[in-house]
């Protein structure tokens, strides 16, 4: 026959070790938030994306670039898009490629001049400013430069437009 008594402590010993278990992971993401201002890397560099002469005046395509707000361990997930476009001979307008409202990529519409997001119908002049439906802001932009013939984005410091 066991013990009624040491089944109790052993029960309790049990639902305190789960307990504690279950703290652990519900509280780790509230102190990971609290603490992310002290560990975040806060990296900014800037990205080649290729040479000028692959970009057409007046045209925005899309380009590929590391996500620099991401953590080192990201890995595929820190690889990102932007929307860049050649305004002229030497000067280019970058846009982030997630929404103001929940961070859908938006897609461009060549023949519309817009920035479409699929999500939930918001829409972007070519300038990047709400067109119509929920975004809040304009989309993001990139700072861009040219530098020995190479069109580089600055992978930080996204600002409204
Ligand atoms: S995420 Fe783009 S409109 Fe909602």
């Amino acid at each position: 026959m066991t013990d009624p008594v040491s089944r109790r402590r052993f029960l309790s010993r049990v639902t305190l070790a789960l307990s504690g278990a279950i703290g652990v992971v519900v509280s780790a993401p509230i102190f990971a938030y609290l603490l992310s201002p002290l560990i975040k890397p806060t990296r900014q560099s800037w990205q080649r994306i290729g040479s000028i002469d692959k970009f057409k005046i007046g045209k925005t395509v899309q380009v590929a670039l590391e996500d620099p707000s991401s953590l080192a361990w990201a890995g595929q997930t820190a690889r990102t898009a932007a929307w860049l476009r050649r305004d002229s001979e030497a000067s280019f307008t970058v846009f982030a490629v997630n929404c103001t409202h929940l961070g859908c990529p938006v897609n461009w519409l060549e023949d519309a001049r817009l920035f479409l997001c699929p999500c939930h119908g918001g829409v972007y002049n070519a300038d990047g400013s709400v067109a119509a439906g929920p975004p809040p802001h304009p989309l993001l932009r990139y700072e861009v430069r040219v530098q020995n013939g190479e069109v580089e984005i600055l992978g930080r410091g996204l600002q409204f437009s």
